[in-house]
C-alpha cells in the first residue's frame, strides 16, 4: 500500500522482509542522488531493535556491492552512555552488523563517543557535524529512525527538554530510570535532512502509529515533531503496525 499525505510518504508491507527490502533499496537510491549531485552520501543511523534486518541485508549481496561505500560517510541520530564495545551501543549494533563487513574508509565512520561524558561527547559530535557539512545547516541526505511505543524517535522523549531544543544540533540527556544517560540529534538537525525515514514494525507500535499519522499526534509527540522543512519525510510500516491506520489512504 502506498500514499502520499499530509507531507508524509507512507509504505505499507506485509512482512518485515519486504520493508527491509525497500529501505535497502531507498538508500541505494539515496546514495545515487546524492553522489551524482555532491559526490558523498551522508547517512545517520539509529539503534534498537527495527534496523536489524536491514542493516544485515547491507552488508549481504547484492547491497554490499552494489553501495559505494567508499562514497558514503555514516552517522548515528543517537547513542547510548556507554563504551563502544557494548551490548547496547548503537554504533556496535551497526558495526556488528554491517560496517565490519563493508569496505567503507575508517574515517567515514562518525560515531558518537558513548563511553564519554555525555555533555562533552555530545559537543564533541555537534562540533564534528559542524566540519563535515560547513557553517550552513545539518543536510544529512538520509536519516534512519525508529520509533518507540511512546511516541519516541533518536533520543528525544516525550517531555524531554531536548524535544524543545531549538539551538544546539546535538545535545545529552540524562539517565531516567532504566534508561542510560543519551547523546541525541535534535529536531533542528534531523528536520535540516534531505530525506527521512522512519522505520516500524509490530504491533505494539500500532496505537501510537495511528496517533501521529491519523490522530492528531503529531505535535504531541516528538516522533510527530519530524518534518524536514526543504527534505522528504517517509514511513515504512509493516502490516501489524499499521494495522489501526485506516484502510483507504
Ligand atoms: C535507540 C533508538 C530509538 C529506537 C526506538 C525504536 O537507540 O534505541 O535510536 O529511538 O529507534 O526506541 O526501537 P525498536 O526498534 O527497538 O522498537
Amino acid at each position: 500500500m502506498n500514499a502520499t499525505r499530509a507531507g508524509h510518504e507512507l509504505r505499507v508491507f506485509n512482512d518485515r522482509a519486504s520493508m527491509d527490502g525497500a529501505a535497502a533499496d531507498l538508500i541505494v537510491h539515496s546514495l545515487r542522488s546524492a553522489v551524482t549531485e555532491r559526490g558523498t552520501f551522508s547517512l545517520a543511523l539509529s539503534g534498537g531493535s527495527t534496523p536489524r534486518g536491514l542493516y544485515g541485508l547491507l552488508a549481504a549481496p547484492p547491497y554490499r556491492e552494489i553501495i559505494d561505500w567508499k562514497a558514503t560517510h555514516v552517522f548515528w541520530a543517537d547513542e547510548r552512555g556507554v563504551p563502544r564495545d557494548h551490548e547496547d551501543s548503537n554504533y556496535r549494533l551497526a558495526d556488528d552488523l554491517f560496517l565490519s563487513k563493508v569496505s567503507m574508509p575508517q574515517g567515514h565512520v562518525h560515531r558518537i563517543r558513548g563511553e564519554d561524558d555525555p555533555s562533552s561527547a555530545a559537543s564533541a559530535y555537534e562540533d564534528e557535524l559542524r566540519s563535515f557539512f560547513g557553517r550552513g545547516d545539518f543536510t544529512f541526505d538520509l536519516v534512519l529512525l525508529g520509533m518507540g511505543m511512546d511516541g519516541h524517535t533518536a533520543s528525544l522523549f516525550p517531555g524531554d527538554p531536548a524535544v524543545t531544543e531549538n539551538e544546539r544540533f546535538v545535545v545529552p540527556v540524562p539517565a531516567e530510570g532504566r534508561r542510560q544517560a543519551r547523546i541525541t540529534l535534535t529536531l533542528p538537525a534531523i528536520n535540516g535532512a534531505r530525506a527521512v525515514l522512519f522505520l516500524v514494525a509490530g504491533a505494539a507500535k500500532a496505537t501510537m502509529v495511528k496517533a501521529i499519522l491519523e490522530g492528531g499526534g503529531s505535535t504531541r509527540y516528538p516522533a510527530g515533531l519530524v518534518r524536514p522543512a526543504g527534505g522528504r519525510l517517509i514511513w515504512y510500516l509493516d502490516s501489524d503496525s499499521a494495522r489501526q491506520l485506516r484502510a483507504a489512504f
